[in-house]
């Protein structure tokens, strides 16, 4: 079973968390963690979101983080966030743990928070995936760490207004 929690770097499992969004997202880009913390730093800032499972290990409960994804409150202005370092271990994608990720972000963004929109800077190949989900496009490709990238969104949903 996969559990969504949300963790802080003193967490026990950050370290996982790291180590998952190196080897997912931060080599193909040229960094590892701790360039990418000096060059990006909102560690502290961030909401960090994780997707674990329990395994047993002689009798012990073992978490393993599966998933990971990073909101970034109020930001680069009140009312909007950023969603970023989403990235789930290549032996479970298709699983909709992404997905899963990012409902809980969502709920967590326009309902505690009150946010009014969510953005992400997408790279292009996971731009289907964020579509999958509900986000749209906006603007035209960038590139950033190298690699192509479209801007990308959601806002809070509307209550239905019945005629
Ligand atoms: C992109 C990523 C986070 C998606 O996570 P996932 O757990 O594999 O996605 P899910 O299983 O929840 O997929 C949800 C839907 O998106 C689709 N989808 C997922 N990844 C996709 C991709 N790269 N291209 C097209 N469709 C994709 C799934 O088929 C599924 O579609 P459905 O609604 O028809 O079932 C994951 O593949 C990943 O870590 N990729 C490498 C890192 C990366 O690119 N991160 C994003 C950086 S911007």
């Amino acid at each position: 079973m996969i559990e969504i929690r949300r963790i802080n770097p003193a967490d026990p499992l950050y370290a996982q968390e790291t180590d998952l969004r190196e080897r997912v997202l931060l080599r193909g880009a040229g960094f590892d963690f701790a360039t990418f913390r000096e060059e990006y730093p909102y560690e502290d800032e961030a909401e960090h979101f994780v997707a674990l499972t329990v395994d047993s290990h002689a009798g012990n409960p073992v978490e393993r983080v599966l998933g990971t994804a990073l909101l970034i409150p109020n930001h680069p202005h009140d009312g909007y966030g950023k969603v970023t370092q989403v990235a789930v271990d290549p032996q479970r994608q298709g699983e909709g743990i992404g997905r899963r990720l990012m409902v809980t972000i969502e709920s967590r963004a326009f309902g505690e928070l009150g946010l009014s929109e969510v953005y992400c800077h997408a790279q292009n190949s996971a731009m289907d995936f964020y579509k999958r989900v509900g986000w749209l496009v906006d603007g035209d490709e960038f590139v950033e760490a190298g690699i192509p990238h479209h801007r990308m969104f959601i806002k809070t949903p509307q209550p239905e207004h019945a005629d």
